[in-house]
């Protein structure tokens, strides 16, 4: 449909900025003013669905409806951007291995339990890869172990549960890896083996929320890659604060290639690995081993 098709309304400036600033204080996703017609055209089809005339009263439907919570979903849903795919950055998923399991595995050994946390899952290529990594590097084949992949898209996260992926989420996959990790599932499509299923659960999750993070265990690390990025600086904040509190003492925050916490003041120490540099809660004085769960 044209932009210039006038049958649909135009959305004004104080409507853009009362769904912009709904939208951000919901998820911290922050659309920019330049974006204004992106949201607009996103967001038609949520007008259309309801009924409503106008942008004033589909603001108006957020606010106040019965239905406010699973539209504030859809629009949500509409506005967010889940691109990933199997073992996307793989020098870092490779310093991860060489360098951080098997602290990790030293840290943990008496417990035998090792969490981690896929955080913004989207339709659960990360957290598939991240269990894929354990059992290829055989560290912990006897151990207790979960990645959690949470996302507050439950679109996403009802595919991430099927476990079933075409090309495009295999195009960094080796023969190898598939072959491993993969059975057929017809259609050009393969599904992620049972082994690897086992390990990785998936859970409805809005990272700002801070009384629902109070159920997230504490993690041993957390992978949050390419979602602070449409956030701005309070909500990367906020997020980081909830990200820390999940993590155990000396427990590694990884993010996205294209991110750091630089003017963030959130209280990460940095570490240098060999091949990447990662972010770890700094231990309890006087504590190590796990003792901090
Ligand atoms: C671009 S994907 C990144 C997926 C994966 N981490 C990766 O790097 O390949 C970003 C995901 O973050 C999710 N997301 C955005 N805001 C969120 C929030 N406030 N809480 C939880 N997830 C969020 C989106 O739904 C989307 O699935």
């Amino acid at each position: 449909m044209s932009r210039f098709d006038d049958s649909r309304p135009e959305m004004t400036v104080e409507e853009f900025r009362l769904l912009r600033d709904h939208v951000y204080s919901h998820c911290g996703i922050l659309v920019h003013e330049d974006m204004k017609f992106v949201m607009e055209r996103r967001l038609w089809p949520r007008l259309e669905a309801l009924g409503l005339a106008d942008f004033g009263a589909y603001h108006r439907y957020l606010r106040y409806d019965p239905q406010r919570h699973a539209e504030l979903e859809a629009a949500v849903e509409s506005l967010t951007t889940h691109e990933t795919y199997f073992f996307r950055e793989p020098s870092q998923l490779k310093a991860f291995c060489d360098e951080l399991l098997p602290v990790l595995e030293k840290r943990n050994g008496r417990l035998k339990r090792l969490r981690l946390w896929s955080a913004g899952c989207s339709s659960g290529e990360e957290a598939y890869t991240l269990a894929m990594l354990l059992k290829d590097s055989h560290r912990f084949d006897d151990w207790d172990v979960e990645v959690y992949g949470t996302d507050i898209s439950r679109r996403v996260l009802a595919l991430a549960r099927r476990a079933e992926y075409g090309p495009s989420a295999l195009r960094a996959t080796s023969a190898d890896l598939l072959e491993r990790f993969f059975v057929p599932a017809g259609n050009n499509r393969v599904r992620v083996r049972d082994e690897v299923r086992s390990w990785v659960s998936f859970g409805h999750h809005n990272l700002l929320d801070e009384t629902g993070s109070q159920l997230v265990p504490r993690m041993d690390a957390v992978f949050c890659r390419n979602v602070m990025i449409y956030f701005d600086q309070a909500a990367r904040r906020r997020v980081l604060r909830i990200v820390r509190d999940r993590l155990v003492p000396g427990g590694y925050l990884l993010l996205g290639h294209s991110e750091n916490l630089l003017n963030l003041g959130a209280d990460f120490e940095l570490v240098h690995l060999r091949g990447d540099l990662v972010y770890r809660r700094p231990e309890l004085p006087g504590l190590t081993g796990g003792e901090g769960r």
